[in-house]
């Protein structure tokens, strides 16, 4: 026996992506632009930060996170966002936002709302944790387009009323993975409004948040804050994965309303794993640092220029605003990534992989989705070779 809600899942992007690659035999040297895997350098000091602390790997953890580390969560978003939290009731750490964007459901949407199965709204294309939560907790997962009419972000303000009226979360990426476009104060102020009109939570996904090119994306908390909104509106997620180069270390965290934030740390604590201390300890310096992070922008800067180089041209091409991928127009994503790997070796995603099918269509199945992780002169080959191979 096994559940039926899981059952007609489709493989996960990249497993479907090595399906569709590996039985053919790479065009050249292999080049890795799939994954949005940070590769650039993180501090030097977080190995002996974790070797000082390795004792702590004898202890449990504190689940919500140690008061240094809550403190220095605290202190970060009110430089990042002019905003106060309290390190006791406002914040989490969590073992990277996965696990908490998966685990806000779980905590947070209810059996029904108004008497009918809740809805999770989301964008499509999306970060496919988003799904996984609603069929999770028995929701209705419903997918808003965010697309090139949309301007690369949903509006949900055009979901149907009586969808509205049993939408119990809605997910939102901004910075957008894909798209790298990023949601303005006015979105933001427009989310929260329809928010409390139809009285749901908001879960912002925030993890590229440091990694953009001009501006610094406005939060959700921020704009939460200036608004007056409900606190318990709002939860936003950050990463350092993104912002300190550190996906391995699993280290992020959640802030938002009191009463949320309660709700998911109570499920944690009973069936969880909080960060090993050693983790906590790094991750409360990283989040006190900006150094390593503005020089980490400037390399994605350079790399975003170099894209507007080599592609700029190409029709429809969109000049990331922020993150770490470009999301480039083409006539069929599965095709392009294909002949790409055949012909050149470069490794790409198809967006449909990225993107729920539709009756009206599958957003992202007209895009590639181009990691910009690797080192300047390896980006510079692959975008080349993107360029000669798909837009000669
Ligand atoms: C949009 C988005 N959200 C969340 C995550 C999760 O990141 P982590 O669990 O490493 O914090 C990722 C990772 O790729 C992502 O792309």
């Amino acid at each position: 026996m096994f559940p039926e809600r899981f059952s007609n899942l489709p493989a996960y992007a990249f497993p479907r992506l090595r399906a569709l690659l590996d039985p053919h035999p790479a065009g050249g040297p292999v080049l890795h632009m799939s994954i949005g895997e940070p590769k650039h350098p993180f501090p030097d000091w977080v190995g002996p930060v974790m070797a000082e602390h390795a004792a702590d790997f004898g202890r449990y953890p504190p689940n919500e996170g140690t008061p240094g580390l809550r403190g220095a969560i605290c202190g970060w978003l009110n430089r990042r966002y002019g905003v106060t939290l309290d390190p006791e009731r406002q914040v989490m750490a969590l073992n990277g936002t996965r696990e908490g964007l998966y685990n806000a459901g779980m905590a947070l949407i209810p059996e029904t709302k108004n008497g009918q199965r809740p809805v999770v709204l989301m964008p499509n294309p999306f970060y496919q944790v988003y799904m996984i939560s609603a069929i999770s907790v028995g929701a209705e997962p419903v997918f808003v387009p965010a697309t090139a009419e949309t301007g690369h972000l949903p509006d949900f303000s055009s979901v149907a009323p009586e969808v509205l009226a049993r939408t119990a979360m809605v997910y939102l990426c901004s910075p957008a993975n894909p798209q790298g476009v990023m949601a303005s104060a006015e979105y933001w102020a427009d989310l929260l409004a329809l928010a409390e009109k139809h009285d749901f939570r908001i879960v912002a996904d925030e993890c590229y948040s440091e990694v953009y090119r001009d501006a610094a994306p406005v939060g959700a908390l921020q704009v939460a804050a200036k608004t007056g909104a409900d606190p318990e509106r709002v939860l936003a997620f950050h990463s350092l994965s993104k912002r300190s180069n550190l996906p391995g270390l699993r280290s992020g965290f959640v802030a938002g309303g009191p009463e949320s934030i309660a709700r998911m740390k109570q499920l944690r604590a009973y069936s969880g794993a909080p960060l090993p201390l050693p983790v906590q300890h790094v991750s409360e310096r990283l989040w006190g640092e900006e150094e390593h992070v503005a020089a980490s922008r400037a390399l994605y800067a350079a790399k975003y220029a170099l894209a507007d180089e080599i592609l700029g041209h190409v029709p429809g091409y969109m000049s990331p605003q922020a993150g770490m991928f470009l999301w480039l127009p083409v006539p069929d994503g599965e095709a392009a990534t294909l002949k790409l790997w055949q012909e050149t070796g470069v490794r790409v995603l198809p967006g449909a992989y990225l993107s729920k099918a539709q009756p009206s269509g599958t957003p992202g199945a007209g895009y590639i989705r181009v990691a910009l992780v690797a080192p300047f002169d390896e980006t510079k080959a692959g975008l080349t070779a993107i360029r000669d191979c798909l837009f000669a």
